[in-house]
Parts: C-alpha cells; structure tokens; sequence
C-alpha cells in the first residue's frame, strides 16, 4: 500500500520510519520533507495548508492512508476534505481539532463536561484582559497568573507571568509576538503548580489507547532557562505515572473528553496529546493537542512495536478496543540538536558531519528535522531544530547515554542541545 505523511520535521522523519517497517507499506510520499526523509520516502513539494492540492495529490496517486503530522492541516479541515472525497486519513476533524487551535474553545469544553483544569477567564481585547486582572481576579498584584493568546501560536502564545505587572506587559505585547488578531480573544488563567508530564493516546472516537507518557523539555537553556522552543529534548517513562493516577486521568480526562466529543458531534478519531500538571489535588488539563508531538513522537516511536498501518486502521475502522499496542520494554530518550541562533534567527547551511557513525551505534535511530543537501549530497542544515537523536535501552539512565554518545559524534557550525535532557 502507499501512505501520504503531512509535514516536514523530525515528527514526520519517524512517522515514516514507522511506516518503513510496516510489512503491508511499499511506498512512503512525504509532504513535504527534508533530507533524511527523502532517503525513505518520495518528497513531494506540497505545504502542509494546501490541503487542497494534498487531496488532489492523495487522489491521483491512489494514496491507500495519508497520515498528518501537524495542527495546522487539521485546523483548515484537511481530514473533512479528505473524508468528503472518499480518501482515507489519520487525523481529527477541523472541529476536534478546535481543542488544540482554539484555547478559549477548550477550555469552554472542559468547563463544559467538567474536566480538571486551571481556573480561566477569557477577555475578547487587551483593555478587557487588563482590566478583569486590575479588579483583582486570579490573585492580587503579587500573584502568579497565565496569559494565553486564543489561537495557534507555534508555542509563542502563552507567558506564565510572575505577577500582574508581568502579565500586564505580556498583554500589551501579544500583538506584537503572535500577531494582531492574538488580541482578540485572550484566555487569563490561574497559574497552576507541580510536575508537567505529557500523555498521548490514540483514539477512535469511542476506545482509547495510551501510549508511553513522555516529558518535553522546551526552553533552550539547561535548568529550563532560556527562550521557549518546540521542544529540545523528550524521554519517555511508564514510571512518570502510578497505576492510581493513569486510572484517574483516564477517568476524570480522558472518557469525559471522547464522550464529550461525541456528544457535541466531533468525535475525536486520532490523537489526543493531553499536556498535564500534576497538582497537589491531581491531574489536570494545561492544553489539548490533537496530533502527535514533536520531539515526543520521536521517543514513542523508536519503541512501537505493532504496526502502525494496524494501529490506523483500527482508529479509522473504530476497532481500537480489539486491538492491542505493544511497546518495547525500557525507555526511550531523544536529544534535539539545533542550529545557531534557534530560536530567534536559526543560521542554515552549515554542513553536518557524522550522521553515519553516529548511527551505527547500538539502539541510535536519528531523525531529521531541519535538514537539506548542499551540491555534494552533504547533509546542512535548514531549519531551527536540524536533528533528533534517539535511543532506546532497558533503563533511563542506558537510553540517555547512548543518545548523548550519539551525539558525541556530530557536529555543525554553532550546533546547540541541551545536556541535561531526563534530568
Ligand atoms: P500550553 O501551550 O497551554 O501548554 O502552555 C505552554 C506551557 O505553559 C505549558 O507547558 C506549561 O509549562 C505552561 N502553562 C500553561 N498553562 C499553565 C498554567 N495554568 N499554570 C502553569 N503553567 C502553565
Ligand atoms: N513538543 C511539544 C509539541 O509538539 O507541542
């Protein structure tokens, strides 16, 4: 069968490897690309918005499953469009995905089906914002509060300020950061604490299936200081949770988010990547995702050992409760390297050296984010976060290790990661 993977970073790159080892896969087309997936699949030159054009491309090349990386196809509708020409897709609806693009909407279905999550106001204009924060909400002027811009925003959209002279100025500054329309609609939140662990499941609208809980480290500096980022590093860990809080988050998040869904008439069939905090009175819900992450996707999938055609299947045939997921024992860790001046300005063009030894080490699997050829064939770099380098092993410690030895063996121009991932 050929499969279609939407996007173009170290997401897609291990998509693509999980389709390259699918027995019931003899084709991967990737849109579009970068280097290192163009060594397992056929890069086509179409951008994840033009949903149109990939429909029409899934069509004329009688695509059997197209799987979509990012929030943005699915926030322009491209499953809908897809599903209404008869063509088959992995992702949510234009309306699950809504959980994910618009904050105030989500936080709306939570109050709504009464999933745990931080105490919010929405604002629809700065001068509203300001004002519901000067009447004291959310605490006094010494405290905490969490500003967050309504729309998809790249991970730019929310400042978790230390009091409300902060938040004031991160109000005033969301035009400017995120774009006018940020402005619009702003969700103030109450400001909440402990540890953040990131939980992504398949579902098929009725059944769920989790997959291991994973941990993104997104500032740029070690000891979490530093710019935000996409995400410099994930591990995965079954420890990260206790029986007691999976089965609470599955009970209290998890069941009231698919039949909430169902029952406003979007049931969820793809991706939920719940984002958590794990407060003194439980878990709760800090944002929705609808698709995979990126770099978690990475550290799940080097340690998926069905198939993934099965496991779209079943989401798409909603069979998910008659199939079962197996994963690789042990854990999983990947360090993202990224290019100069990411994430402010990234330089590109910089040569890479020592992709190959690097993977020839025990359990390494490297996947390409930002990644393109120079005239020799030489792999440079082309983007801000340039490659994922992943490893598995029985223990924490173990993966950790070999991905950092892993890393030991390339280099770039000004190449940055953070040294203390898992820590
Ligand atoms: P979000 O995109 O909504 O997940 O927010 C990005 C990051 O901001 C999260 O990963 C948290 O570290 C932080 N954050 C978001 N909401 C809150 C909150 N209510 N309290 C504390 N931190 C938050
Ligand atoms: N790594 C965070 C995300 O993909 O949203």
């Amino acid at each position: 069968m050929k499969v279609l993977v939407v996007g173009s970073g170290g997401r897609e790159h291990a998509l693509c490897f999980a389709f390259q080892k699918s027995g019931k896969v003899t084709q991967i087309y990737c849109a579009n690309g970068n280097a290192g997936i163009g060594k397992i699949a056929e890069l086509v030159a179409i951008k994840p918005h033009e949903i149109l054009k990939l429909a029409d491309f899934a069509e004329q090349n009688r695509i059997d499953l197209t799987f979509v990386g990012g929030e943005t196809s699915l926030a322009l509708g491209i499953v809908d469009e897809f599903e209404r020409r008869g063509l088959r897709i992995f992702g949510v609806s234009r309306r699950a995905a809504g959980l994910e693009a618009s904050k105030s909407f989500a936080k709306d279905f939570m109050a709504r089906h009464k999933i745990p999550t931080a105490a919010y106001k929405t604002a629809y204009s700065t001068v509203e914002a300001i004002e519901i924060l000067e009447a004291g909400e959310f605490g006094g002027e010494n405290a905490p509060v969490v500003v967050k811009a309504d729309g998809l925003a790249a991970g730019k959209g929310v400042v978790v300020a230390k009091d409300r002279a902060e938040a004031i100025a991160a109000i005033n500054e969301l035009a400017n950061v995120v774009g006018k329309e940020a402005t619009e609609k702003i969700v103030l939140e109450e400001c909440l604490f402990g540890r953040e662990v990131s939980l992504i499941l398949f579902a098929d609208g009725k059944n769920f299936a989790l997959m291991p809980p994973t941990r993104d480290h997104k500032r740029i500096g070690e000891g979490d200081t530093g710019a935000n980022t996409g995400g410099m590093g994930t591990i995965t860990d079954e420890n990260f949770l206790s029986g007691e809080q999976t089965a609470a988050i599955i009970e209290e998040i998890i069941k009231p988010t698919l039949k909430g869904a169902e029952g406003e008439g979007f049931p969820i069939r793809g991706i939920i990547f719940l984002g958590l905090m794990m407060t003194a009175t439980g878990a709760k819900v800090l944002e929705y995702n609808m698709r995979f992450g990126d770099p978690e996707t990475q550290s799940i999938l080097v340690r998926l050992e069905t198939d993934l055609v099965e496991i779209c299947d079943a989401v798409i045939s909603q069979t998910l409760d008659k199939t079962g997921i197996k994963w690789k024992k042990g854990n999983s860790a990947c360090i993202v390297l990224a290019s100069k001046g990411y994430p402010a300005k990234a330089q590109t063009g910089d040569v890479i050296s020592g992709i190959g030894e690097a993977e020839k080490l025990e359990s390494v699997t490297i996947f390409h984010a930002g990644t393109g050829n120079d005239a020799n064939g030489d792999f440079v770099t082309s983007g801000g976060r340039v490659l994922g380098i992943t490893a598995t092993a029985d223990s924490l410690e173990e993966s950790l290790k070999r991905a950092y030895e892993a890393v030991g063996k390339i280099s770039f121009e000004g190449m940055q990661y953070r040294r203390d991932i898992g820590k």
